[in-house]
Parts: C-alpha cells; structure tokens; sequence
C-alpha cells in the first residue's frame, strides 16, 4: 500500500471543505448517509460560519493507496497552521472557485506551496454554477503555475462532477514521502487540540523513525515530556493502532494538560533515543492584536477568568494577561492573531460560557526602548514611561499583497498610502495585477478590508503578515475633561494621524458626556500641547423639574434615585463621567 500526502488550500469559500466531504464520500470514508455537510469543519461555530478553523486531518482508502488528506484554513489570521499543514505535505490541491478566479489566499498558498516544494494540482471548483468561468479561470492558472490546459482539471464539489480524476491525479502525481524509519523519532505537529476527556491530542507527521503507543516523548520546543496513549488514525472516526510509521499522519491522545504545551510546528521525539534536532520551522505564537475584555456585568469577572483560562488550553494561540480600568473594572488584555480570531473567541464565550464581554477598540503592540537602553513590547499607551525616559517607540509593520483588476490598481495604491503604506512591487498574471505592499499594521486592522472591497466593486482582496517594528514619530495621546486627564482614553498614534484622531475622539465625547452645571471642556492633548478642544455647555438637570409643587415624598425620591445613579458614576475631577461614556468610546463603530 502506497502513501500520499496532501492538503486542499483555497481562498476562503472557494470550496475546500464541500471538495473534502465528496473525497470521504467516494472512498466510502463516510456513507452518504453519515454525511453531514462539511463534515470537516467540526466545531459548531465553523459550521454555522461555514469558515474552516481548526485542521482535521483524515485517512483516505482508495484502490491500493492511502490518501491523508489535510483540511486546512482558508483565513489570513490562520495562515501560520497553513504553512505547517503544508509542511507535513507532498502536494497540494489548489481549488480555485470558477465565479471568482485567483484571489488573494490563492496566491499566499500557492507562494506558500512553492517554498515547501510541493506538487500543486490545480482545480477549478464551482463548474456546475451559471456563472462560471472556467476559460478564464484556466488561463489565469496556466500563467500563474506555468502549466498546459490539460493539467487542470474542472470540478463541482457540490455535485461531484470530475471529483474522481482529483484521486487519480493525487496518485499519478504527487509522490509517496521519503522517509527513514531507522533514523530516531521527528514527528511534525501540525495542530493540537483539547479534549475534555482525553488531555491534549497531538495531530502530526512523523517525518522519521516511528511513534509508538505508550511510548515517552519529547516535544522539543516546549522541552516537555509527554505520554502517547494513544495513537491511531482518522478515518474519519479515530482508529487507534499500535504505531505509526515513518511518512505516516496520524493522531496522539497525550497526557498533557495544555495545548499550550503543545504548539502547531514543534517536533516530537522519544524520550529515550531523542533525534539530535528538532523539524525547522517552529515559531512561537505571535499575536499582535490586542483587546481588554471586560465583563458586562462586573460581577462575573471570576467567571471570565475562569472561561479565558479554559479557552487556552484549547486554543493555543491566545495570550491574556489580566487588565483593568478605572472604568469598565476588572478585565483582561487578550493578544490575537487578528480581528477574525478574536470575533469567534468573544463568540465562544458567549456561547461556551455564557458570558457577555465588553472589548475595547483593537489595538497593535509597540516597541518600546527606554533611555536607559531596555527594550520592551509595550500594549497601551498607560505602559508608556515619561516622554524623558523614551529613546524611541518602533510600530508593527505589515507586508502583503493585494489582488484586483488591473482596473483598480490606482485606487487600491491611493488606498494603501492613505493608510501610510507603500507600494513595494506590482505584478500580473493575466488580466489580474498583485499589488505588493507594507503598512502600519494599526491601519490594517480597521477598516482597510471594508474600504478595499468598496473601491474594487468587491473584488479586491487582501493578504499580509506581521514583518517588522519600524521606528515612527508615535505620540501619546492622551484626552482632558473639565481640565482632568482620563487616562483610561489615551492611545498611542502616529503624530500625523493624532490631529484627525483627537478630532474624532472630541466630537464623540462632546455627544456622550452628560452636561454639567457649568461649562465643561473637552480636550485632545499630546503631552502639553493642545490639538483639538469642543466646549460643552453648562446645563443643569434636575430630575424634579417637571414636577410642579405637590407632592414631596415623590419628589425626595426621585431626588434620592438621581443620587444613587451618581454613586454608580466615575468621578473625573469635579465630573461624574458614566461608564457609558466609555462604552461608546470602546466599541468599534
Ligand atoms: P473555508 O473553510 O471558510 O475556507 O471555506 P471553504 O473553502 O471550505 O468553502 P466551503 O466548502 O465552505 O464552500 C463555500 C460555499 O460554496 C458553500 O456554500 C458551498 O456549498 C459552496 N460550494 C462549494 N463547492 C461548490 C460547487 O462545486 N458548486 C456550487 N454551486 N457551490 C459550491
């Protein structure tokens, strides 16, 4: 029986997991009565979204060969688990949607694909749909892979039409892994999750030598021992075996109590004949959005501790630490891979753990170098040291590329320098040009996408990754009510964004901000200097100004009820500020 390993990579819903759920079904992996749709995409929240999360891979029998086939994430916030699925990989499938052509992720893989040296086999998916373009489609493809007409085959996943030749190429194509089960144990993770049950499970290749059950082992990265319970196969269901060999993919159920422990990319190895080096490749989680969470209801901060503590066991990409605010109370600061990743894990917790969170606007880390020559990642403006003590602050830069028509490069280049970046390089392939560029990651992060998408009639799309910190002109800005700093509102920006940015912060403060008995100033400061100011005029709200005469115990009470509401206020200098005032603040518009 012959190996081959290989993974599907797309752009996001260009079909991967629907292409996947046809491969089981015809290898009779899964009767078309056990099909569920996307069988794949197991969480319930990749489901419901329709978006891959987590990779699964499975074992598929086909003739005389074993097909291992990994699903990958078609997200740009998960393109590290990408990279390393690929790398336990001989080839790929590249699916590419024949409504929407090559786009953005499809170009990542392909780069991605290429740098591991890995067979691509094009496919056009979506054949059945009316607007299919699969002329065009295969013209772009030829000059992008460099290939003839005839190697790429045309397919509906939904359908199932020419989902068969897809086996036949993978076999023809792709070949079996070299890999030497006499050397000592290097087995690649390429995902790990948690199970209430079962501890950590490791999904992995073994690269060399072989795993076998209830051996000790090594994760080297992590320097931690651990013990394989069990290890097996997916098929879809697990299938535990006695070992798994040389070339193989596979599971482990360990012992281990975090999947942080267990990251994507480590090498595993015995414990008693280690291999001298780990796989190459591993890098440590790496988030660069951050975002305080806040429990809506102050009260079940306990609970949030204890909901982010169990997500990272499961999810090892997360990193919190604890927060608070004056304001919004007790929280915690949470890093993310990106705004995506941080959407389904306020969703989690909501649905896992019922609970509401607040979050506060994302926002990027700094580098920090004090004067006194230490250098720090710093993620709120509070962590700045006095301006005397700062030698210079360094931003996140991104590097990426976009894809559009050539009709809208102009716009989407005025798009990028808008948000202070740069056009590095620009390039075609066909009718198609791939804009490379770098950028402030802080600009990235808000509304770049929804504004690339207005200015290519939707078909823009975007690829970048974390690449620097670049030393800038960065400020603190900081905001003053009624002459008081609020030191909960300041931020760090660009000094030539701060102007439009106290700007906006000012009008937005001036609507929420209750009125005073007396006249009250709002104002946007960088360091001394005042750069945006809006007057709100006195006025003075008496609850028992509608009631006239009369009745004097009613009037005591609503008196007394106007005081309590004020106990629940944060008093800024002589001004009740309530914690609506922040939420507004906070919340993404
Ligand atoms: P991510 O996992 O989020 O990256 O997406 P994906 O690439 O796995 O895409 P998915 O399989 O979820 O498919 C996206 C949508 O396209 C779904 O609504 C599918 O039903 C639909 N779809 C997939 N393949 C075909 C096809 O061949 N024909 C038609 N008409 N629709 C398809």
């Amino acid at each position: 029986m012959s190996t081959r390993n290989f993974a599907i990579i797309a752009h996001i819903d260009h079909g991967k997991s629907t292409l996947a759920d046809r491969l089981l079904e015809l290898t009779g992996a899964v009767s078309r009565r056990q099909m569920k749709e996307q069988l794949l995409d197991q969480m319930e929240l990749e489901r419901e979204r329709g978006i891959t999360i987590k990779l699964a891979p499975v074992s598929l029998n086909w003739k005389d060969h074993q097909l291992n086939l990994i699903d990958t994430p078609g997200h740009v916030d998960f393109s590290y688990e990408v990279s390393r699925s690929l790398q336990a990989c001989e080839g790929v499938l590249l699916v590419v949607d024949a409504t929407q052509g090559i786009q953005a992720q499809t170009l990542a893989n392909v780069y991605l694909a290429f740098e591991h040296n890995l067979v691509v086999i094009p496919v056009i998916n979506k054949i059945d749909r009316p607007t299919a373009k699969v002329e065009t489609v295969s013209g772009h493809l030829q000059s992008l892979l460099d290939c003839q007409p005839q190697d790429i085959l045309a397919v509906s996943a939904k359908t199932g039409q020419g989902v068969e030749q897809i086996l036949q190429a993978v076999v023809d194509r792709i070949p079996a892994p070299e890999a030497d089960s006499a050397q000592p144990l290097q087995a690649l993770i390429f995902d790990s999750y948690y199970d209430d049950y079962r501890g950590v499970v490791l999904y992995l290749r073994v690269a060399a030598g072989q795993l076998k059950k209830g051996a000790t082992v090594k994760l080297m990265a992590a320097d931690t021992p651990a013990l394989a319970i069990e290890v097996g196969q997916l098929k879809p269901d697990p299938q535990p075996a006695d070992e798994l060999a040389a070339g193989q993919i596979g599971y482990v159920v360990t012992n281990l109590k975090s999947a942080q422990l267990a990251r994507v990319g480590d090498t595993v190895t015995t414990n008693t004949a280690p291999a001298s080096e780990p796989l190459p490749g591993y890098e440590p989680a790496k988030p660069f959005v951050f975002v305080g969470l806040f429990p809506v209801d102050a009260s079940d901060y306990p609970l949030l501790a204890k909901s982010l503590a169990k997500l990272v066991l499961t999810d090892g990409a997360l990193v919190c630490e604890p927060d608070s605010s004056p304001v919004l109370g007790q929280g915690w600061r949470v890093g993310f891979l990106g705004l995506l990743h941080l959407d389904i894990t306020v969703e989690r917790l909501r649905r896992e753990y019922d609970l509401e969170v607040l979050t506060s606007s994302p926002s990027t880390a700094y580098e920090l170098k004090t004067t006194g020559g230490q250098a720090e990642i710093i993620k709120t403006a509070s962590q700045l040291p006095e301006p005397s003590q700062i030698q210079s602050l360094a931003e996140p830069i991104a590097t990426g590329e976009i894809v559009t028509t050539k009709e809208t490069v102009g716009a989407v280049v005025g798009l990028v320098n808008q948000a202070r970046g740069t056009q590095t390089g620009i390039s075609y392939v066909d009718s198609l040009a791939v804009v490379a560029f770098e950028a402030p990651l802080a600009n990235l992060l808000v509304d770049f996408y929804d504004q690339l998408k207005s200015q290519t009639s939707g078909y823009g799309s975007l690829n970048y990754q974390f690449d620097r910190y670049r030393q800038e002109d960065l400020v603190r800005l900081d905001f003053l009510i009624a002459g008081e700093l609020v030191e909960a509102l300041s931020l760090i920006c660009h000094r030539s964004e701060a102007r439009d940015r106290g700007r906006q912060t000012v009008d937005k403060l001036k609507a929420v901000v209750p009125r005073q008995q007396f006249k009250v100033a709002i104002q946007a400061a960088i360091g001394g200097n005042i750069i945006a100011r809006a007057d709100l005029s006195a006025f003075r709200k008496d609850v028992t100004a509608k009631l006239y005469g009369g009745d004097v115990t009613r009037r005591k009470k609503l008196l007394e009820q106007q005081k309590k509401g004020k106990a629940k206020m944060k008093k800024i200098g002589k001004i009740d500020l309530p914690p609506e005032v922040f939420r507004s603040l906070l919340k993404r518009d």
